[in-house]
């Protein structure tokens, strides 16, 4: 039997990198899946396909997690399509890098409007269906970072230890209303958004980090599907952190 047979799951910033092997691999386990992203459809028709391979329905809406309209209508498509979403990923994430004393402000606002807010409005637009049915799992993709903090990264940092603060305090309200919520902090991840790191930074990393390389986005995948399934039926208020040791709690 699928871990996710039947269940309907939107997940943001789907159209590559962790989104994307979240979305095929919830399509794996018996889901459908609306693919959410500001990329437009040519770029997420790679994760359609994956879905579609899995025999499971895909729906790409346009989505810009920032963006309270848009998100509405995110919301709008997705229920007018499958009449409801059982799970949420918040996993739409930017990352930019500069010391705090030079960082432009606009820098900050967008990260900051993107990894937090963004989380909170697709949270917002999502959960009182969730809670009418008394079922539902939202599951929030932070980072390491927002544990442990990192150099010329604040404003990074700041909006993923707030998705971890948003996580906990979130499961307190509506967890005994069904709707379980936890967190996922990856350590470095093989992604489009860990290019656009410097070499010297991925060799000091890699010299670093216990396990001795970075990890794949196959090894951060089981999580969400342990989070999304019944199987993760007693995680509440959590911060689960794939990271190849690169932060011990
Ligand atoms: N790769 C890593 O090492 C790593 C480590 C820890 C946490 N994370 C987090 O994992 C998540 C996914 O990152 P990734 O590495 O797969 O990055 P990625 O760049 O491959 O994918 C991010 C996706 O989010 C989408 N996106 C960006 N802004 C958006 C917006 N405003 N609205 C909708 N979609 C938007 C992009 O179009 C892209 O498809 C992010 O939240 C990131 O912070 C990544």
């Amino acid at each position: 039997m699928s871990k996710l047979e039947g269940r309907v799951a939107l997940v943001t910033g789907a159209a590559s990198g962790i989104g994307a092997g979240i979305a095929a691999a919830f399509a794996r386990e018996g889901a459908d899946v609306v693919v959410a992203d500001k990329a437009p459809a040519e770029a997420a028709a790679r994760v359609v396909a994956a879905i579609e391979r899995h025999g499971r329905a895909a729906l790409y809406v346009h989505t810009d997690v920032s963006d309270e309209a848009s998100v509405r209508a995110m919301a709008e498509q997705a229920i007018a399509r499958f009449g409801r979403v059982d799970i949420l990923v918040n996993n739409a994430g930017i990352f930019t890098e500069s010391l705090l004393e030079d960082m432009p402000i606009e820098d900050w606002d967008r990260v900051v409007n993107t990894n937090l807010r963004g989380s909170f409005l697709c949270t917002r637009m999502l959960i009182g269906q969730m809670l009418e049915r008394g079922d539902g799992r939202i599951i929030n993709i932070a980072s390491q970072l927002g544990q442990v903090g990192g150099d010329s990264v604040a404003h990074y940092s700041a909006s993923k230890a707030g998705l971890i603060g948003l996580t906990k305090a979130l499961a307190r309200e509506v967890s005994r209303r069904g709707v379980l919520v936890n967190a996922i902090a990856p350590g470095p991840i093989q992604t489009p958004l860990l290019d656009s790191e410097t070499e010297e930074w991925r060799n000091n990393k890699l010299a670093d980090l216990p396990i001795g390389r970075f990890g794949t986005v196959d090894e951060v995948t089981p999580t969400a599907v342990l989070l999304a399934s019944s199987d993760g039926s007693y995680y509440v208020g959590q911060t689960l952190g794939p990271n190849g040791g690169d932060v011990m709690l």
